[in-house]
């Protein structure tokens, strides 16, 4: 089954509130639609009453039952600015600017995430990663005990005998341009757990890549994957885990057994850690544009889940990070 039916299958078990700050975008209010009508989650568009009714007409979607919320207008705004200027002042935010903040729908939407009005936010169709990620940072924050904020992208490949099934998860796509050691260890631990809990893969084989095996080329960079290895191992000694590894000696049994002999990962990794975001970026990247994979990123670290469009993304793309994040939210 490919994982976005699975995921919808999972986001219809226990119905979650999911805001869409970009409302009066036409992709988003198709999947708004599609979300009440599959009851795969309940969908909460911020925007203009007026904007929203336009892009419903220009996709001739039927937007009933659909929660429609205007930070203009909203007799939340209040509460939600004096909360953000509670949660920033020490970073001095002023009043006046947690006011202005809430009338953005990003701000807006991430406070009913903070506030327990909603489960979790989707964005990303029309901002740009940082314009949603900044925010999700400053205000929902990290989880108590996870080090930073990271990705994973589900990478669901023709080829079933990669990864499990054809499903890979590739961490960090997407958030930490230079992961140290510590945070490279950290990401590969929520990579794991990314794996177990949103993807229902039972045993994550975790490999942490670098252009060396087990010693074959010394650098320093091979050297932070290395300490990276031994970190994740301390942090989490249950898991099957291993590093530095090329590519090829992850994937390939045959090659594992040639140049990493008794890793505990053998060669059937489901799990890839790329050194730093350029790798990363560029490897899922390839995936889909010369493997023919499908992918789609879900943010792992955050206090309450919070998710990211790619801006070419399709409806089909928003209703399945919606299920995504649902299935979080669900945790
Ligand atoms: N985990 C937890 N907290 C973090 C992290 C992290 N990974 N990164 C930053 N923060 C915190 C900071 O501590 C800071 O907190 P504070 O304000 O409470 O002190 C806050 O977030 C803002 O940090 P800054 O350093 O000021 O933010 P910055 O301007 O560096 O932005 C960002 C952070 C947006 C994550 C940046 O690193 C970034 O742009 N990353 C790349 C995003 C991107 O373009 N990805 C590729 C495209 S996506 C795609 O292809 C699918």
């Amino acid at each position: 089954m490919a994982i976005s039916e699975l995921l919808i299958g999972k986001a219809k078990q226990c119905i979650k509130r999911i805001v869409l700050p970009e409302g009066d975008e036409p992709r988003t209010v198709q999947a708004a639609a599609i979300l009440l009508k599959e009851r795969i989650a309940e969908p909460v568009l911020l925007g203009s009453a007026e904007a929203i009714a336009g892009a419903a007409e220009e996709t001739g979607t039927d937007l009933t039952g659909v929660a429609c919320v205007d930070p203009l207008e909203s007799p939340d705004a209040g509460r939600y600015a004096a909360a953000l200027y509670e949660i920033r002042k020490n970073k001095g935010l002023t009043e006046a600017q947690a006011e202005a903040l809430v009338k953005d729908p990003m701000y807006f939407g991430m406070m009913m995430v903070k506030t327990g009005d909603a489960d979790g936010l989707v964005s990303g169709a029309v901002h740009s990663t940082g314009d949603m990620l900044r925010p999700a940072l400053q205000i929902i924050k990290t989880r108590p005990g996870i080090r930073v904020v990271s990705s994973s992208f589900l990478i669901d490949l023709p080829n079933p005998a990669l990864g499990k099934d054809g499903l890979l998860l590739f961490s960090d796509c997407v958030v930490m341009p230079c992961p140290t050691a510590e945070e490279l260890a950290s990401i590969a631990v929520s990579a794991a757990d990314t794996a177990k809990t949103l993807c229902g893969i039972e045993e994550p084989r975790v490999a942490l890549l670098s252009f060396s095996t087990k010693g074959s080329a010394q650098h320093e960079l091979v050297a932070k994957v290395r300490k990276a290895t031994e970190l994740a191992h301390e942090m989490a000694p249950e898991l099957i885990l291993d590093g530095e590894l090329q590519l090829d000696a992850a994937l390939v049994p045959e090659v594992a057994a040639q140049k990493a002999k008794g890793s505990p990962v053998e060669g059937r990794a489901n799990v890839l850690v790329f050194p730093d975001l350029q790798a990363g970026n560029i490897g899922y990247k390839m995936a889909q544009r010369l493997a023919g994979a499908d992918a789609f990123a879900v943010l792992q670290g955050l206090d309450k889940p919070c998710n990211d469009l790619s801006r070419g993304c399709s409806v089909a793309d928003i209703v399945s990070t919606v299920a995504a994040t649902a299935v979080q939210a669900q945790r």
